[in-house]
């Protein structure tokens, strides 16, 4: 999974040159300022003005927005309707830079644009990407050129697009929105402290693209396959075949991306089973007890585990799975809170846990059942991994958060891993 922010001011080529490097990474692109955009265009549309927060902030509820990929290209609908090229004249331009200055409307767009980098490897371009959207981002590039170099080409945009307008207007206008957009408030544009800096005055559209892959190039060489994965590639077939585990519905598991799985919890073992199972590293939330037993939490260290304090509400467990979550990895956590040998899933009681994290992450859950005969392992007994459908955030049915829906989302999720424990699919033999 890679998450590439591209930052900088209007012209300097972000929007062609990202669209260019997600066709060559094979990864989506998101035109976070074309969001903006369609705001803009709301506003002027109902004669309001967009500098006029007042208006702007109550009529942000009038309407639907949605962001969707359509063969992989972006497409922006305002009330079901696709706002196509109606957003890029230049009064919506400044439009869009004036609603971008309000904080309400930049509170607005933040989930939308996060949930889509949450999912899937993105490029994504705007104004403060690598700085408040996604602060994560494996590589941030803040891309620029002068402004003379940037109002050419800009003009040159426009008239092949058939608007009349004159080289000067389209200069003062971006020097404008420069201005508005740098000395704003809240998330000015600026290069976040990690940003590599590109300027591209003297570059052509090819020699940019080029010069973005190999950054990305040489960030893929320095984060070759990690330990995690080099074992699991060696190990992982050895465990499967030493107790006897049969693997089912991988084409479920999604191949990048944040997610929540939940699975029952037989033994300590089903750690072992499920990562052995999973094609992608897990991360599992292991109670602290574990970390005490000094050979064991080596092991658990080493293999990425969050430390739990189950004494109480443990805040920094929850924060480092979302966090985790959000940097697009896949968090484990048995909703049972402990052990159950023996017993049948749908017997046991559940905790709120996993509710509490696919609410505050807003991401999906991957159920997980294991299954092996009288709920009990053994030497000879097969052992299946069953990996369920994800489970849409949708369907967990959060409104405001808060125990009760927690309950009820973790009930769903649980009652998920059941049926795929009663499913009695023929080949659980
Ligand atoms: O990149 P663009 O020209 O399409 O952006 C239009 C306006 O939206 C720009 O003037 C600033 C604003 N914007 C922003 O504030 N933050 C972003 N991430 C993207 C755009």
């Amino acid at each position: 999974m890679i998450r590439i922010a591209i930052d900088g001011p209007g012209g300097a080529g972000k929007s062609s040159v990202a669209k260019a490097v997600a066709k060559r990474l094979e990864i989506i692109y998101v035109d976070t300022g074309a969001l903006y955009r369609t705001i803009g265009l709301y506003m002027l549309n109902n004669g309001i003005s967009p500098s006029d927060s007042e208006k702007v902030v109550p009529a942000l509820s009038d309407f639907k927005l949605e962001l969707t990929f359509i063969d992989g290209k972006q497409v922006i609908l305002l009330d079901g309707i696709d706002v196509g090229d109606s957003i890029r004249t230049p009064e919506v331009s400044m439009a869009a830079s004036a609603v971008s200055a309000i904080k309400e409307v930049r509170d607005f767009l933040l989930n939308t644009q996060r949930s889509i980098a949450q999912r899937h490897s993105v490029i994504m371009d705007g104004r403060d990407i690598g700085t408040v959207i996604l602060p994560q981002a494996e590589i941030k590039i803040f891309l620029t050129a002068s402004s003379e170099a940037r109002a050419k080409r800009r003009y040159e945009e426009l008239i092949s697009k058939g608007h009349t307008v004159t080289y000067e207007q389209v200069y003062c206008e971006m020097v404008e929105r420069d201005k508005n957009d740098s000395t704003r408030d809240i998330a000015p544009c600026k290069p976040a402290d990690d940003a590599i800096m590109l300027d591209n005055s003297d570059m052509t559209a090819e020699q940019t693209v080029d010069a973005v892959i190999s950054i990305v190039n040489n960030y893929k060489k320095k984060h070759k396959k990690n330990g995690y994965m080099r074992a699991h590639s060696v190990l992982a077939g050895f465990i499967r075949f030493l107790y006897g585990v049969k693997r089912h519905g991988l084409e479920n598991i999604p191949k990048e991306g944040g997610y929540i799985i939940c699975s029952n919890h037989i033994a300590v073992r089903d750690v072992l089973l499920i990562a052995a199972s999973c094609p992608r590293q897990i991360r599992f939330i292991a109670k602290k007890e574990l970390f005490s037993i000094p050979f064991l939490r080596r092991i658990i260290s080493w293999l990425g585990a969050i430390k739990l304090d189950r004494s109480g509400n443990d805040l920094s467990a929850i924060k480092k799975s979302i966090e985790m979550i959000n940097l697009g990895e896949l968090v484990a956590i048995f909703p049972q809170g402990h052990r159950y040998p023996g017993v049948n899933p749908a017997e046991t009681p559940r905790k709120n846990g996993a509710g509490l994290i696919s609410y505050r992450a807003g991401c999906d859950v991957i159920p997980v059942c294991i299954k092996v005969r009288k709920n009990k392992y053994s030497i000879f007994r097969k052992v299946h991994v069953i990996f369920g459908r994800p489970i849409d955030n949708k369907a967990l049915n959060y409104k405001n958060g808060g125990n009760e829906e927690y309950k009820n989302a973790t009930d769903v999720i649980f009652n998920e891993i059941i049926s795929l424990y009663n499913a009695g699919d023929t080949r659980l033999k």
